[in-house]
Protein backbone atom coordinates (compact mmCIF):
# COMPACT_ATOMS: atom_id res chain seq x y z
CA UNK A 1 0.00 0.00 0.00
CA UNK A 2 1.99 2.87 -1.25
CA UNK A 3 1.32 6.00 0.60
CA UNK A 4 1.95 8.57 -2.54
CA UNK A 5 0.84 11.90 -3.59
CA UNK A 6 -1.69 10.85 -6.13
CA UNK A 7 -3.27 14.54 -7.27
CA UNK A 8 -2.20 15.66 -10.71
CA UNK A 9 -0.20 18.85 -11.33
CA UNK A 10 -2.21 21.73 -11.32
CA UNK A 11 -5.22 19.99 -10.06
CA UNK A 12 -7.55 22.62 -8.57
CA UNK A 13 -8.51 21.85 -5.14
CA UNK A 14 -11.15 24.17 -2.77
CA UNK A 15 -9.85 26.50 -4.27
CA UNK A 16 -6.08 26.15 -4.09
CA UNK A 17 -3.41 25.18 -7.02
CA UNK A 18 -1.58 21.59 -6.35
CA UNK A 19 1.79 20.74 -7.52
CA UNK A 20 3.21 17.41 -6.20
CA UNK A 21 6.45 17.37 -5.28
CA UNK A 22 7.16 13.28 -5.35
CA UNK A 23 6.10 9.97 -4.61
CA UNK A 24 7.00 8.48 -1.72
CA UNK A 25 6.66 4.73 -0.15
CA UNK A 26 4.94 3.94 2.72
CA UNK A 27 2.14 1.97 4.90
CA UNK A 28 -1.09 2.81 5.92
CA UNK A 29 -1.26 6.28 8.07
CA UNK A 30 -0.37 4.41 10.78
CA UNK A 31 3.12 3.56 9.74
CA UNK A 32 5.71 5.05 8.54
CA UNK A 33 5.85 7.37 5.64
CA UNK A 34 6.89 10.35 3.76
CA UNK A 35 5.04 12.58 1.62
CA UNK A 36 5.74 16.22 0.51
CA UNK A 37 2.46 18.64 0.37
CA UNK A 38 2.35 21.37 -1.38
CA UNK A 39 0.93 24.93 -0.11
CA UNK A 40 -0.81 26.91 -2.57
CA UNK A 41 -2.18 30.77 -2.04
CA UNK A 42 -5.33 31.70 -2.26
CA UNK A 43 -6.33 35.68 -2.07
CA UNK A 44 -5.14 35.71 1.53
CA UNK A 45 -3.55 33.01 2.66
CA UNK A 46 -1.28 30.16 2.53
CA UNK A 47 -2.97 27.26 2.40
CA UNK A 48 -1.76 23.47 2.46
CA UNK A 49 -3.56 21.21 0.11
CA UNK A 50 -4.83 17.90 -0.39
CA UNK A 51 -2.70 14.65 -0.77
CA UNK A 52 -2.51 11.26 -0.09
CA UNK A 53 -1.55 9.54 2.87
CA UNK A 54 -1.76 5.91 3.10
CA UNK A 55 -4.74 5.40 1.26
CA UNK A 56 -6.90 8.50 2.98
CA UNK A 57 -6.84 11.68 0.59
CA UNK A 58 -6.10 14.33 3.67
CA UNK A 59 -6.65 18.28 3.33
CA UNK A 60 -3.66 19.20 5.48
CA UNK A 61 -4.19 22.25 6.84
CA UNK A 62 -2.65 23.45 10.48
CA UNK A 63 0.81 23.81 11.83
CA UNK A 64 1.75 23.72 15.27
CA UNK A 65 4.30 23.61 17.02
CA UNK A 66 4.99 21.08 19.86
CA UNK A 67 5.66 23.02 23.09
CA UNK A 68 7.87 20.13 24.48
CA UNK A 69 9.13 18.94 21.94
CA UNK A 70 9.64 22.15 19.73
CA UNK A 71 8.58 20.01 16.81
CA UNK A 72 6.47 21.50 14.06
CA UNK A 73 3.09 18.89 13.34
CA UNK A 74 0.76 19.81 10.14
CA UNK A 75 -2.98 18.22 10.52
CA UNK A 76 -4.18 16.21 8.07
CA UNK A 77 -7.99 15.84 7.86
CA UNK A 78 -10.44 13.36 5.84
CA UNK A 79 -13.97 14.34 6.73
CA UNK A 80 -14.08 11.38 8.86
CA UNK A 81 -10.69 11.73 10.92
CA UNK A 82 -7.15 13.54 11.41
CA UNK A 83 -4.08 13.06 12.05
CA UNK A 84 -1.27 14.86 13.47
CA UNK A 85 2.40 14.75 11.21
CA UNK A 86 5.57 15.87 12.18
CA UNK A 87 6.69 18.18 9.23
CA UNK A 88 8.72 21.31 8.23
CA UNK A 89 7.02 24.05 6.68
CA UNK A 90 8.91 26.38 4.39
CA UNK A 91 9.35 30.15 5.67
CA UNK A 92 7.14 32.98 3.62
CA UNK A 93 10.60 33.94 2.14
CA UNK A 94 10.57 30.43 0.30
CA UNK A 95 7.09 31.05 -0.77
CA UNK A 96 7.87 31.25 -4.65
CA UNK A 97 4.92 32.01 -7.41
CA UNK A 98 2.37 31.25 -4.85
CA UNK A 99 3.51 27.78 -3.87
CA UNK A 100 5.24 26.46 -0.55
CA UNK A 101 6.19 22.81 0.37
CA UNK A 102 5.93 20.99 3.42
CA UNK A 103 8.00 17.77 3.81
CA UNK A 104 6.14 15.28 6.21
CA UNK A 105 8.85 13.83 8.14
CA UNK A 106 8.94 10.50 8.07
CA UNK A 107 7.80 7.74 11.13
CA UNK A 108 6.14 11.12 12.85
CA UNK A 109 2.73 10.42 12.42
CA UNK A 110 0.90 11.49 16.27
CA UNK A 111 -2.66 11.12 16.37
CA UNK A 112 -4.65 13.91 17.64
CA UNK A 113 -8.61 12.62 17.54
CA UNK A 114 -11.75 14.84 18.04
CA UNK A 115 -11.01 17.99 16.23
CA UNK A 116 -11.35 18.80 12.59
CA UNK A 117 -11.38 21.73 10.71
CA UNK A 118 -14.64 22.57 8.97
CA UNK A 119 -15.21 22.88 5.70
CA UNK A 120 -14.02 26.70 3.74
CA UNK A 121 -12.04 26.77 6.99
CA UNK A 122 -9.62 23.74 6.20
CA UNK A 123 -8.42 26.13 3.13
CA UNK A 124 -8.15 29.75 4.15
CA UNK A 125 -5.67 28.96 7.53
CA UNK A 126 -2.57 31.93 7.74
CA UNK A 127 0.03 29.18 7.73
CA UNK A 128 2.64 31.74 8.26
CA UNK A 129 2.20 35.44 9.13
CA UNK A 130 2.19 36.78 5.62
CA UNK A 131 1.80 40.79 6.03
CA UNK A 132 1.24 41.66 2.69
CA UNK A 133 -1.54 39.37 2.57
CA UNK A 134 -3.10 40.88 5.15
CA UNK A 135 -4.66 44.38 5.89
CA UNK A 136 -1.84 45.76 7.43
CA UNK A 137 -3.72 46.93 10.71
CA UNK A 138 -4.94 43.39 11.39
CA UNK A 139 -3.81 41.75 14.92
CA UNK A 140 -2.14 38.42 15.95
CA UNK A 141 -5.15 35.55 15.62
CA UNK A 142 -7.34 35.04 18.85
CA UNK A 143 -7.90 31.65 19.33
CA UNK A 144 -11.28 31.42 20.70
CA UNK A 145 -12.87 28.02 22.37
CA UNK A 146 -16.34 27.37 22.98
CA UNK A 147 -17.87 24.74 24.70
CA UNK A 148 -21.85 24.02 24.72
CA UNK A 149 -21.27 25.04 20.94
CA UNK A 150 -24.40 23.53 19.64
CA UNK A 151 -26.19 24.96 21.96
CA UNK A 152 -28.78 27.76 22.54
CA UNK A 153 -26.45 30.57 23.90
CA UNK A 154 -23.58 29.38 21.39
CA UNK A 155 -25.68 30.65 18.76
CA UNK A 156 -26.14 33.75 19.55
CA UNK A 157 -22.62 34.13 20.77
CA UNK A 158 -20.11 32.70 17.78
CA UNK A 159 -21.95 35.35 15.27
CA UNK A 160 -21.10 38.29 17.38
CA UNK A 161 -17.41 36.90 17.95
CA UNK A 162 -17.15 35.66 14.52
CA UNK A 163 -18.37 39.64 13.16
CA UNK A 164 -15.55 41.74 15.19
CA UNK A 165 -17.96 43.28 17.67
CA UNK A 166 -16.67 41.49 20.56
CA UNK A 167 -12.51 41.54 20.47
CA UNK A 168 -12.57 44.35 17.78
CA UNK A 169 -12.92 44.75 13.85
CA UNK A 170 -9.32 44.12 13.50
CA UNK A 171 -9.42 41.26 15.37
CA UNK A 172 -9.02 37.97 13.45
CA UNK A 173 -10.41 34.73 15.33
CA UNK A 174 -10.03 30.96 15.22
CA UNK A 175 -13.17 29.48 16.44
CA UNK A 176 -12.74 26.32 18.39
CA UNK A 177 -16.06 24.27 19.02
CA UNK A 178 -16.69 21.29 21.57
CA UNK A 179 -19.72 19.85 21.14
CA UNK A 180 -20.73 15.95 22.47
CA UNK A 181 -20.56 12.72 19.89
CA UNK A 182 -25.16 13.45 20.29
CA UNK A 183 -24.58 17.29 19.05
CA UNK A 184 -22.19 16.58 16.52
CA UNK A 185 -25.00 16.52 13.45
CA UNK A 186 -25.77 19.97 15.06
CA UNK A 187 -21.90 21.52 15.28
CA UNK A 188 -21.95 21.21 11.70
CA UNK A 189 -24.75 22.50 11.22
CA UNK A 190 -23.14 25.79 13.36
CA UNK A 191 -20.21 25.74 11.78
CA UNK A 192 -22.04 25.66 8.04
CA UNK A 193 -23.87 28.56 8.99
CA UNK A 194 -20.47 30.13 9.81
CA UNK A 195 -19.42 28.96 6.88
CA UNK A 196 -21.98 31.04 5.20
CA UNK A 197 -21.95 34.21 6.96
CA UNK A 198 -18.70 34.92 5.08
CA UNK A 199 -17.27 36.96 8.00
CA UNK A 200 -13.41 38.56 6.89
CA UNK A 201 -12.58 38.15 10.41
CA UNK A 202 -13.34 34.48 11.10
CA UNK A 203 -9.85 32.09 9.78
CA UNK A 204 -10.96 28.99 11.16
CA UNK A 205 -13.46 26.89 12.53
CA UNK A 206 -12.41 23.65 13.92
CA UNK A 207 -14.93 21.42 15.82
CA UNK A 208 -14.66 18.56 17.62
CA UNK A 209 -15.62 16.30 20.81
CA UNK A 210 -11.99 15.87 23.08
CA UNK A 211 -11.09 18.70 24.78
CA UNK A 212 -7.65 18.08 25.24
CA UNK A 213 -7.42 18.72 21.07
CA UNK A 214 -10.05 21.75 20.68
CA UNK A 215 -8.81 23.22 23.49
CA UNK A 216 -5.28 23.21 22.08
CA UNK A 217 -3.67 27.25 22.02
CA UNK A 218 -6.85 28.57 23.38
CA UNK A 219 -6.59 32.54 23.87
CA UNK A 220 -9.95 32.41 25.62
CA UNK A 221 -12.20 29.58 26.75
CA UNK A 222 -15.38 30.07 26.67
CA UNK A 223 -17.03 27.38 29.04
CA UNK A 224 -20.81 27.52 28.50
CA UNK A 225 -21.33 23.58 27.54
CA UNK A 226 -23.54 21.89 31.38
CA UNK A 227 -26.07 19.44 32.44
CA UNK A 228 -28.88 20.91 33.07
CA UNK A 229 -30.62 19.75 36.24
CA UNK A 230 -32.52 16.92 35.26
CA UNK A 231 -36.08 15.50 37.45
CA UNK A 232 -35.42 14.16 40.77
CA UNK A 233 -31.98 15.09 41.10
CA UNK A 234 -30.60 16.79 44.13
CA UNK A 235 -28.49 19.69 43.86
CA UNK A 236 -25.53 17.88 44.76
CA UNK A 237 -25.74 15.63 42.05
CA UNK A 238 -25.66 18.55 39.75
CA UNK A 239 -22.70 20.17 41.28
CA UNK A 240 -21.06 16.70 41.06
CA UNK A 241 -22.27 15.72 37.66
CA UNK A 242 -21.30 19.44 36.32
CA UNK A 243 -18.32 19.68 38.14
CA UNK A 244 -16.60 16.19 36.36
CA UNK A 245 -17.05 17.83 33.08
CA UNK A 246 -15.17 21.22 34.38
CA UNK A 247 -12.51 19.23 36.08
CA UNK A 248 -12.14 17.48 33.06
CA UNK A 249 -12.00 21.03 31.03
CA UNK A 250 -9.68 22.11 33.47
CA UNK A 251 -6.94 19.43 33.27
CA UNK A 252 -7.37 19.61 28.95
CA UNK A 253 -6.91 23.96 29.51
CA UNK A 254 -4.08 23.22 31.39
CA UNK A 255 -2.51 20.50 29.09
CA UNK A 256 -3.14 22.21 25.94
CA UNK A 257 -4.18 25.76 26.07
CA UNK A 258 -1.88 29.16 25.71
CA UNK A 259 -0.26 29.79 29.40
CA UNK A 260 -2.17 32.81 29.82
CA UNK A 261 -5.84 31.91 28.52
CA UNK A 262 -9.08 33.60 29.98
CA UNK A 263 -11.43 31.41 30.74
CA UNK A 264 -15.05 32.40 31.39
CA UNK A 265 -17.38 29.87 32.49
CA UNK A 266 -21.00 29.99 32.14
CA UNK A 267 -21.91 26.42 33.04
CA UNK A 268 -24.11 26.23 35.94
CA UNK A 269 -23.02 26.39 38.84
CA UNK A 270 -20.64 28.55 37.15
CA UNK A 271 -18.80 30.13 40.35
CA UNK A 272 -17.99 26.48 41.63
CA UNK A 273 -18.08 25.19 38.00
CA UNK A 274 -15.38 27.58 37.40
CA UNK A 275 -13.41 27.36 41.05
CA UNK A 276 -12.87 23.51 39.80
CA UNK A 277 -11.39 24.25 36.32
CA UNK A 278 -9.22 26.80 37.83
CA UNK A 279 -8.16 23.76 40.53
CA UNK A 280 -7.57 21.88 37.80
CA UNK A 281 -5.21 23.91 35.66
CA UNK A 282 -2.15 24.96 38.01
CA UNK A 283 -0.45 25.89 35.09
CA UNK A 284 -2.78 28.70 34.33
CA UNK A 285 -2.95 31.76 36.65
CA UNK A 286 -5.86 31.72 38.86
CA UNK A 287 -7.07 35.03 38.00
CA UNK A 288 -7.67 34.09 34.46
CA UNK A 289 -11.20 32.22 35.53
CA UNK A 290 -14.08 34.17 35.38
CA UNK A 291 -17.87 32.95 36.41
CA UNK A 292 -19.82 35.36 34.43
CA UNK A 293 -22.05 37.11 36.68
CA UNK A 294 -22.57 40.21 33.95
CA UNK A 295 -25.85 38.86 32.62
CA UNK A 296 -27.35 39.71 36.69
CA UNK A 297 -25.64 42.93 36.37
CA UNK A 298 -27.16 43.42 32.87
CA UNK A 299 -30.35 42.44 34.56
CA UNK A 300 -29.83 45.06 37.63
CA UNK A 301 -29.21 47.76 35.00
CA UNK A 302 -32.25 47.31 33.68
CA UNK A 303 -34.53 47.19 36.54
CA UNK A 304 -32.98 50.30 38.25
CA UNK A 305 -33.47 51.94 34.99
CA UNK A 306 -36.95 51.04 34.53
CA UNK A 307 -37.93 51.98 38.03
CA UNK A 308 -36.01 55.84 37.57
CA UNK A 309 -38.02 56.27 34.24
CA UNK A 310 -34.59 56.18 32.61
CA UNK A 311 -33.00 54.97 29.58
CA UNK A 312 -30.09 52.08 30.92
CA UNK A 313 -27.12 53.63 29.55
CA UNK A 314 -28.15 56.70 32.32
CA UNK A 315 -27.13 53.45 35.45
CA UNK A 316 -23.39 52.84 36.59
CA UNK A 317 -21.39 51.43 39.02
CA UNK A 318 -23.60 48.38 39.63
CA UNK A 319 -22.20 45.12 41.51
CA UNK A 320 -23.29 41.79 41.76
CA UNK A 321 -21.66 39.93 44.72
CA UNK A 322 -21.51 36.50 45.49
CA UNK A 323 -22.80 33.79 44.04
CA UNK A 324 -24.66 33.55 40.27
CA UNK A 325 -27.42 32.13 42.30
CA UNK A 326 -30.75 33.54 43.97
CA UNK A 327 -27.99 34.26 47.13
CA UNK A 328 -26.43 36.72 44.40
CA UNK A 329 -26.43 40.53 46.00
CA UNK A 330 -27.30 43.12 43.39
CA UNK A 331 -26.04 46.14 45.14
CA UNK A 332 -28.03 49.31 44.94
CA UNK A 333 -25.85 50.92 47.65
CA UNK A 334 -23.29 52.06 45.71
CA UNK A 335 -24.93 52.31 42.15
CA UNK A 336 -25.19 55.64 40.42
CA UNK A 337 -28.04 56.90 38.01
CA UNK A 338 -26.65 59.60 36.53
CA UNK A 339 -23.27 59.97 38.01
CA UNK A 340 -25.78 60.39 41.08
CA UNK A 341 -25.86 57.47 43.88
CA UNK A 342 -29.14 55.39 42.62
CA UNK A 343 -30.52 55.83 46.29
CA UNK A 344 -30.75 59.44 46.05
CA UNK A 345 -32.75 58.89 42.48
CA UNK A 346 -34.90 56.49 44.00
CA UNK A 347 -36.01 56.71 47.20
CA UNK A 348 -37.97 53.90 47.81
CA UNK A 349 -35.81 51.84 49.93
CA UNK A 350 -38.10 48.94 50.33
CA UNK A 351 -38.20 48.75 46.28
CA UNK A 352 -34.76 48.37 46.48
CA UNK A 353 -34.54 45.66 49.34
CA UNK A 354 -38.14 43.95 48.89
CA UNK A 355 -38.71 44.28 44.88
CA UNK A 356 -35.44 44.80 42.84
CA UNK A 357 -33.09 42.52 44.94
CA UNK A 358 -35.54 39.45 44.47
CA UNK A 359 -36.09 40.73 40.69
CA UNK A 360 -32.92 40.48 40.08
CA UNK A 361 -32.19 37.62 41.81
CA UNK A 362 -35.14 35.20 40.45
CA UNK A 363 -34.91 36.29 36.59
CA UNK A 364 -33.23 33.29 35.41
CA UNK A 365 -36.47 31.36 36.78
CA UNK A 366 -38.81 34.45 36.15
CA UNK A 367 -37.35 33.87 32.30
CA UNK A 368 -37.79 30.04 31.83
CA UNK A 369 -41.32 30.20 33.02
CA UNK A 370 -42.12 32.58 30.19
CA UNK A 371 -39.57 30.71 27.64
CA UNK A 372 -39.39 26.98 29.17
CA UNK A 373 -36.01 26.88 28.62
CA UNK A 374 -33.04 29.01 30.14
CA UNK A 375 -32.43 32.04 28.83
CA UNK A 376 -29.66 31.91 25.71
CA UNK A 377 -29.82 35.73 23.69
CA UNK A 378 -29.09 37.62 26.87
CA UNK A 379 -26.91 35.32 28.20
CA UNK A 380 -24.81 35.45 24.87
CA UNK A 381 -25.28 39.12 24.79
CA UNK A 382 -23.62 39.27 28.30
CA UNK A 383 -20.73 37.09 27.68
CA UNK A 384 -20.18 39.44 24.80
CA UNK A 385 -20.11 42.11 27.46
CA UNK A 386 -18.15 40.16 29.80
CA UNK A 387 -15.47 40.24 27.03
CA UNK A 388 -15.78 43.46 26.33
CA UNK A 389 -14.75 44.49 29.75
CA UNK A 390 -11.62 43.19 29.64
CA UNK A 391 -10.72 43.73 26.39
CA UNK A 392 -11.33 47.27 26.73
CA UNK A 393 -9.96 50.14 29.45
CA UNK A 394 -12.77 50.62 31.87
CA UNK A 395 -14.74 54.10 31.82
CA UNK A 396 -13.00 55.99 34.16
CA UNK A 397 -15.11 55.95 37.43
CA UNK A 398 -16.95 52.59 36.50
CA UNK A 399 -16.28 49.35 37.17
CA UNK A 400 -17.93 45.98 36.35
CA UNK A 401 -18.83 42.70 38.44
CA UNK A 402 -17.56 39.41 37.38
CA UNK A 403 -16.63 36.08 39.05
CA UNK A 404 -13.36 36.29 39.96
CA UNK A 405 -10.56 34.73 42.49
CA UNK A 406 -11.00 35.42 45.93
CA UNK A 407 -7.60 35.06 47.51
CA UNK A 408 -5.77 38.34 48.33
CA UNK A 409 -9.52 40.46 47.80
CA UNK A 410 -10.14 43.54 49.72
CA UNK A 411 -13.58 42.95 51.10
CA UNK A 412 -12.40 40.14 53.56
CA UNK A 413 -14.81 37.38 51.70
CA UNK A 414 -12.93 34.07 52.20
CA UNK A 415 -9.92 33.51 49.94
CA UNK A 416 -9.97 30.10 47.58
CA UNK A 417 -13.14 30.88 45.88
CA UNK A 418 -14.69 32.30 42.91
CA UNK A 419 -17.05 35.46 43.78
CA UNK A 420 -18.71 38.09 41.82
CA UNK A 421 -17.05 41.62 42.87
CA UNK A 422 -16.71 44.77 41.20
CA UNK A 423 -13.80 44.72 38.79
CA UNK A 424 -12.04 47.07 36.62
CA UNK A 425 -9.72 46.45 33.28
CA UNK A 426 -7.17 48.27 31.52
CA UNK A 427 -8.27 46.57 28.72
CA UNK A 428 -5.13 43.77 28.52
CA UNK A 429 -7.49 40.79 29.24
CA UNK A 430 -6.50 41.50 32.74
CA UNK A 431 -8.42 43.18 35.72
CA UNK A 432 -8.49 44.24 39.24
CA UNK A 433 -10.85 44.31 42.22
CA UNK A 434 -12.40 47.80 43.09
CA UNK A 435 -11.84 48.43 46.43
CA UNK A 436 -13.42 50.61 49.34
CA UNK A 437 -16.96 50.52 47.25
CA UNK A 438 -19.61 51.26 50.96
CA UNK A 439 -20.95 48.18 52.43
CA UNK A 440 -23.81 48.43 55.25
CA UNK A 441 -25.49 45.72 57.23
CA UNK A 442 -27.95 45.10 54.49
CA UNK A 443 -25.10 44.14 52.32
CA UNK A 444 -22.71 42.68 54.49
CA UNK A 445 -25.49 40.17 55.67
CA UNK A 446 -26.48 39.00 52.09
CA UNK A 447 -22.67 39.22 50.90
CA UNK A 448 -22.32 36.59 53.70
CA UNK A 449 -25.57 34.47 52.84
CA UNK A 450 -23.71 33.82 49.32
CA UNK A 451 -20.58 33.29 50.32
CA UNK A 452 -21.11 30.44 52.92
CA UNK A 453 -23.34 28.83 50.07
CA UNK A 454 -20.00 29.26 48.07
CA UNK A 455 -18.08 27.49 50.52
CA UNK A 456 -20.93 24.71 51.34
CA UNK A 457 -20.48 24.14 47.44
CA UNK A 458 -17.09 24.00 47.85
CA UNK A 459 -17.09 21.54 50.43
CA UNK A 460 -19.39 18.92 47.74
CA UNK A 461 -17.18 19.07 45.39
CA UNK A 462 -13.60 18.48 47.69
CA UNK A 463 -13.12 15.57 45.53
CA UNK A 464 -12.76 17.41 42.31
CA UNK A 465 -10.58 19.78 43.61
CA UNK A 466 -7.82 17.93 45.67
CA UNK A 467 -9.60 19.39 49.04
CA UNK A 468 -10.09 16.31 52.29
CA UNK A 469 -12.82 15.97 53.77
CA UNK A 470 -15.52 16.87 51.72
CA UNK A 471 -19.01 16.56 52.62
CA UNK A 472 -22.34 18.02 51.20
CA UNK A 473 -24.82 19.75 53.36
CA UNK A 474 -25.84 22.77 51.34
CA UNK A 475 -28.23 25.53 52.50
CA UNK A 476 -31.96 25.21 51.78
CA UNK A 477 -31.51 28.25 49.44
CA UNK A 478 -29.01 27.29 47.37
CA UNK A 479 -30.51 27.30 44.05
CA UNK A 480 -29.73 28.66 40.61
CA UNK A 481 -31.58 31.63 38.78
CA UNK A 482 -33.68 29.36 37.24
CA UNK A 483 -34.46 26.88 40.47
CA UNK A 484 -37.55 28.53 42.62
C1 LIG B 1 -30.03 32.49 34.19
O1 LIG B 1 -29.61 33.24 35.07
O2 LIG B 1 -30.80 32.87 33.30
C2 LIG B 1 -29.68 31.03 34.26
O3 LIG B 1 -28.51 30.86 34.99
C3 LIG B 1 -30.86 30.31 34.84
C4 LIG B 1 -30.59 28.92 35.25
O4 LIG B 1 -30.81 28.61 36.42
O5 LIG B 1 -30.20 28.10 34.41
Amino acid sequence: MAAALLQAPGVQISGCRVQPQQQSSGGSSSSSSSTTLVAGQSSRSVVLSSAYFGRSKFVARRLWIDKASKKEFCVLRTKKQQQGVQCSVADSSTIQDSVATTQLIPGSEKTPEGVECYGVFCVTYDLKEIDEQKPKTWKKMLRVVVSGAAGMISNHLLFKLASGEVFGHDQPIALNLLGSERSRDALEGVAMELEDSLFPLLREVNIGIEATEVFRDADWALLIGAKPRGPGMERADLLDLNGQIFAEQGKALNAVASPDVKVLVVGNPCNTNALIALKNAPRIPSKNFHALTRLDENRAKCQLALKAGLFYDNVSNVTIWGNHSTTQVPDFLNAKINGKPATEVITDRKWLEEEFTPRVQTRGGALIKKWDRSSAASTAVSIADAIKSLVNPTPKGDWFSSGVFTTGNPYGIADDLIFSLPCRSKGDGDYEIVPDLQIDNYLYERIKKSEKELLAEKKCVAHLIGDENGYCDLPEDTTLPGEQ
